[in-house]
C-alpha cells in the first residue's frame, strides 16, 4: 500500500501534504486535481509533513486534494528508441506532442511501445551475469545498442534463458536470470532514478586520452579529455551555444546529447528547428540519429528544469555502459542552479551566497563528478564527457555558480566579451582559459604519441607568444608605437598571428569550422616556424606591415581545402614573403 495525503498548503510550485505513512526523500508522488494527476517530487518531510515540488503549474489547486506517494524516486526509463528523441526534463515525448509544450497533466511515453526491434543474444544460458551485463543487442539508428541486465539488479545471476535472434518489443521478455532463490524477467527497457549515478562498471581511471573536437582552441589550445569535464562561461552573446553547437557536430563521440536548460523559449524552439537539420561529418546522415535532447525552457516549472540535467546525465550513463563515447553539453548550467536557488528560497532554506542553496557547491561538484572515463566489467570501456556553459550575470566570473563550477571542472573556455565585440570568435580567452589535462603524465604521452613528439612543449610555447604580446601590447599603449623598440611590436604581432591562425576559427564556413588534429598540427607547425624567426625592421610599420600580409594568407590557408591546389599556392606566397625579409 502506497502512502497518501491531502494538500494542505500551498506556495507557488510548493505543495505542503499531511501524510498518513512513511515518505522518502525526493520520492515521486501526484497531487490530484479533479481529472489532472499533477507530478511532484518530495523535497523535505518534517514529521507528518512532506513538502512537494510539483512540476507543473499548481493553479486551481486547493487544500484537501488527495496526494498519493508512488514509492520511488524520479526515475528515466531507458532502452532502445531513446536516440533522436526531444525530450523535457520529465522524459517527457516532446516530437509526439503537437507544439512544444505538454498540456497540464499530461504525461507521455517515452519511448515506443509497439516498435520491434531486431534482437541478437550476446549472452548464453548458464552465464554469470550482473547488473549491467551485456545480453543482447539491437540496433538503434545503426548504432548497436546494448541490452544490459537492469542496473537496479544487486548480486549475481545465472541466466536461465535467453530468447533466439529475432524481432521483439521493448516490453517482451529476453531473458530470465535467477540469484539461486527467484528467477527475474528482463525485458529490453529498465528504470533508473535520476540522481543516482549509474556506478556498473569496474573502474574509473582517470582520463588518459583527448576527444578531438575540431574546434583550435579546444583540440591545439586546451584539449577536452574522452571522459573529461569542462565548462564555458560567458555573457550573453559571447557565444556559448555556437560554440556548443560546434562540438555537438564535430567532437569525435558517439552519442550527443544536449541538455537546453532554462534558456529562452525561442532558443530551445531553435533547437527544435535546427538540430534534426543537421548533417552528421561521421556518417553522412543527420546529426539527430545520434542525438538526443532534453530540453526545458524558463517557463517551464521549476522542479522540471532542475530534474532536465540528472535526466541528460542518466541517459549519458545509460550510453556509456553500453561502451560508447558520450559527449554531454548542458546549456546553460546557470538556469538549472537558478532553479535550485528557487526551490530552495520557496523552502526558506538558510541561504549561502547570492542566496544560491548552501550546497551548491556540494550539488555541482556530484553531478560533474558522474562524468568520466569507465572500465566496464566486460572489459570494454565508454565515457560521458561533459562540457557545460555558464551564464553569469553581467559577465561576473566571481559569482557563486561559476566558482562552484571551476572547482570541479577540469577545462575552463572563458569567453571574454572584448573579444566578442571585436569578433574574434570563438572569443575563448587564451590567456584566461585552461585545460588541466595538459598537465596529465598520460595524456602528454597520448599528445606526444599521437600528434607529434614534443607537441606539449609547442603549444606551451605558443601560449608563451600570446602571453609575451599581450605584455608588448600594454607597453605599446602606453608609450606609444615610437616609444618602444621594434621588437614590442614584433612580440605583438608574433602574438596576432597565432591568434589569427590557430585561436580564430569561423563556425560558419564550411572549411573553416572544422579542423582535424592533422591540420592543426601543420597549422601551430606553421605558425611557429614563422614565430621563431626573427626578421629585422627597420621601423615598426614594416614590421605590421610584414605580419599583417602573413596573417592575410594565413587566413587564407584556412579557409581552402587541406593540401588543395590552392593551398599549397598559399603556401608558396607564405615561404615568398618569409624570403624577403
Ligand atoms: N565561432 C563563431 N564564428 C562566427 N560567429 C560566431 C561564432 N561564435 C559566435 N558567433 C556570433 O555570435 C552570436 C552570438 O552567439 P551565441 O552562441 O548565441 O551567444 P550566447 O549563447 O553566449 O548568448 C552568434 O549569433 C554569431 O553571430
Ligand atoms: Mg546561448
Amino acid at each position: 500500500m502506497n502512502t497518501k495525503g491531502k494538500v494542505t498548503g500551498i506556495i507557488a510550485n510548493l505543495v505542503v501534504a499531511e501524510v498518513d505513512g512513511p515518505v522518502s526523500q525526493n520520492e515521486i508522488c501526484f497531487v490530484t486535481q479533479g481529472e489532472t494527476r499533477l507530478m511532484a517530487e518530495v523535497i523535505k518531510i518534517t514529521g507528518k509533513r512532506a513538502f512537494v515540488q510539483v512540476f507543473e503549474s499548481t493553479r486551481g489547486l486547493k487544500t484537501g486534494d488527495p496526494v498519493e506517494f508512488e514509492g520511488h524516486l524520479l526515475e528515466v526509463t531507458l532502452g532502445p528508441g531513446i536516440l533522436s528523441s526531444i525530450y523535457d526534463g520529465l522524459q517527457n515525448n516532446l516530437k509526439t506532442m503537437d507544439g512544444v509544450f505538454l498540456k497540464r497533466g499530461d504525461y507521455t511515453a517515452p519511448l515506443d511501445e509497439s516498435k520491434e526491434w531486431n534482437f541478437t543474444p550476446l549472452a548464453l544460458v548458464g552465464d554469470r551475469v550482473k547488473a549491467g551485463s551485456w545480453l543482447g543487442e539491437v540496433v538503434e539508428n545503426s548504432l548497436p545498442h546494448k541490452i544490459m541486465v537492469p542496473f537496479k539488479f544487486k548480486g549475481d545471476f545465472t541466466i536461465k534463458s535467453i530468447v533466439p535472434a529475432g524481432a521483439y518489443t521493448i516490453n517482451n521478455v529476453i531473458a530470465v536470470v535467477s540469484d539461486g532463490n527467484a528467477d527475474h524477467e528482463i525485458t529490453m527497457v529498465q528504470k533508473w532514478p535520476v540522481k543516482l549515478p549509474v556506478t556498473c562498471y569496474r573502474n574509473k581511471p582517470r582520463p588518459f586520452r583527448i576527444m578531438e573536437t575540431g574546434v583550435r582552441i579546444f583540440d591545439t589550445f586546451n584539449p577536452m579529455a574522452e571522459g573529461g569535464t569542462g565548462f564555458i562561461p560567458g555573457p550573453f552573446g559571447s557565444g556559448k551555444t555556437v560554440l556548443q553547437h560546434a562540438l555537438a557536430k564535430q567532437a569525435d563521440a558517439d552519442i550527443i546529447i544536449m541538455a537546453a536548460c532554462g534558456e529562452r523559449a525561442n532558443e530551445v524552439v531553435e533547437i527544435f528547428v535546427e538540430f534534426p537539420e543537421l548533417n552528421d561529418p561521421r556518417t553522412g546522415r543527420k546529426l539527430m540519429e545520434r542525438t538526443i535532447i532534453v530540453c526545458n525552457t524558463s517557463n517551464m516549472p521549476v522542479a522540471a528544469r532542475e530534474a532536465s540535467v540528472y535526466t541528460a546525465m542518466t541517459l549519458g550513463e545509460y550510453y556509456r555502459a553500453m561502451g560508447l563515447k558520450v559527449l554531454l553539453l548542458a546549456d546553460s548550467t546557470s538556469r538549472w542552479a537558478q532553479a535550485l536557488r528557487e526551490m530552495s528560497n520557496r523552502l526558506e532554506e538558510l541561504p549561502g551566497a547570492d542566496a544560491f542553496p548552501m550546497d551548491l557547491s556540494a550539488i555541482i561538484s556530484n553531478f560533474y563528478s558522474r562524468a568520466g572515463y569507465v572500465e566496464l566489467d566486460n572489459g570494454n570501456s565508454g565515457s560521458v564527457t561533459f562540457i557545460g556553459t555558464v551564464s553569469p550575470a553581467g559577465g561576473n566570473l566571481k559569482e557563486p555558480v561559476t566558482e562552484s563550477t571551476k572547482k570541479v571542472a577540469r577545462c575552463f573556455y572563458a569567453l571574454a566579451q572584448s573579444r566578442a565585440d571585436s569578433k574574434r570568435y570563438p572569443a575563448v580567452d587564451p590567456v584566461d582559459s585552461y585545460s588541466k589535462y595538459l598537465e596529465y603524465p598520460e595524456i602528454q604521452d597520448y599528445l606526444n604519441q599521437t600528434v607529434e613528439e614534443n607537441w606539449p612543449l609547442r603549444v606551451a610555447e605558443s601560449k608563451n607568444i600570446i602571453l609575451k604580446g599581450r605584455e608588448a601590447a600594454e607597453q605599446i599603449n602606453i608609450l606609444g608605437d615610437d616609444g618602444v623598440p621594434v621588437e614590442y611590436h614584433d612580440r605583438f604581432w608574433k602574438s596576432e598571428l597565432i591568434d589569427f591562425a590557430i585561436l580564430q576559427q569561423d563556425a560558419f564556413d564550411k572549411i573553416d569550422a572544422s579542423t582535424p588534429i592533422e591540420r592543426q598540427k601543420y597549422m601551430l607547425g606553421l605558425a611557429l616556424d614563422i614565430c621563431r624567426r626573427q626578421p629585422q625592421f627597420d621601423n615598426y610599420e614594416k614590421c605590421a606591415a610584414y605580419y599583417k600580409n602573413l596573417i592575410n594568407v594565413l587566413k587564407q590557408l584556412n579557409y581552402s581545402e587541406f593540401r588543395s591546389e590552392k593551398f599549397r599556392e598559399y603556401e608558396t606566397v607564405i615561404a615568398q614573403q618569409q624570403a624577403q625579409n
